[in-house]
């Protein structure tokens, strides 16, 4: 079968009842990608989102997506599949304590310790998913680097999902998600008005602080580190606990001794790990 073509007329009932067969298939190939666990539950989500890719595509049912995956011609086609099932779910300043801890425990210290020595600061937000995350973390580093030039300050934001990366880097939000921030945050984010109506966006300064990559979690990764913080919120809840323990081990490996490893709020590890102390809400600090 060769790749179908996004502008072929495009059925308007597409047939997306999915066997048990071409759910277990598309389970491990998301599995083998991404190392996203597919549960039971989630399966109607997961059938409504291949049934996108399914019009996109202008196929006539999800058995004929799946049938198409299976070609050698699908290979451009599997980051959009996994663009497709990947859930991006995220908001400003989302579970605020990290950010508090940031911005009034570990930066005021490594700022002290790293300027003048002209040193250097890094920050890793592993699944960034549409940028809230990282222009929070960029807000209060801001605040507390204020116009310093002594440091050499720098935030790598990662996801898997390309799509999401495309809008984490145009830095647009809807009015509606400033809005609703507490106060004291609020002017952090430092806002440009945007031309579209209701529409914000993040000012140049703080853009400037982050690098955007695409990064998958489960393949090898290109950084030597150190970090000094990294960031791996609401992630591990798709993955099992052999991908988790794997990834955390080499998270270790790339904090600086004395670094601290932010995970989201329903997050623990999978077993204690010798290298990490719990010293707060979700928040690992790596002994020397
Ligand atoms: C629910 S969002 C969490 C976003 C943000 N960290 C937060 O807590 O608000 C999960 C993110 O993980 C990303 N993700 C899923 N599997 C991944 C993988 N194997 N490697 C890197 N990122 C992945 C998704 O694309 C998504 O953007």
């Amino acid at each position: 079968m060769s790749r179908p073509s996004a502008a072929l007329a495009q059925p308007q009932f597409a047939d997306v009842t999915l066997t048990r067969d071409d759910m277990g298939f598309i389970s491990k190939l998301v599995y083998e990608q991404a190392g996203i666990v597919i549960r039971e539950h989630k399966e109607a989500m997961t059938r409504g989102r291949l049934a996108r890719r399914v019009k996109v595509l202008g196929l006539n049912s999800v058995a004929e997506y799946c049938a198409f995956l299976k070609t050698p011609a699908a290979a451009d086609e599997i980051p959009e599949l996994i663009n497709a099932v990947t859930t991006n779910h995220t908001s400003f300043f989302r579970e605020r304590h990290h950010f508090d801890h940031l911005r009034k425990e570990v930066l005021p210290r490594l700022v002290q310790e790293r300027s003048g020595r002209r040193g250097r600061i890094r920050i890793w937000c592993s699944a960034a998913s549409s940028g809230e995350e990282p222009y929070s973390i960029a807000a209060v580093s801001r605040d507390v680097l204020g116009s310093r030039s002594d440091v050499d300050f720098k935030i790598l934001a990662t996801d898997i999902d390309t799509d999401i990366l495309v809008k984490a880097e145009t830095a647009v939000y809807s009015s509606d998600q400033f809005d609703r921030l507490p106060a004291d945050v609020k002017p952090l984010l430092k806002l440009e008005p945007h031309a579209g109506r209701g529409e914000a966006r993040i000012s140049e300064d703080l853009r400037r602080m982050i690098a955007f990559k695409r990064l998958n979690l489960i393949e090898k990764w290109p950084m030597t580190g150190p970090f000094d913080v990294i960031f791996c919120r609401n992630v591990f809840i798709y993955f099992d606990t052999q991908t988790k323990a794997s990834i955390l081990d080499r998270f270790v490996t790339l904090l600086a001794p004395g670094g601290f490893l932010y995970l989201g709020h329903s997050e623990s590890l999978p077993q204690p790990h010798p290298q990490l102390r719990l010293i707060g809400r979700t928040i690992y600090e790596r002994l020397p």
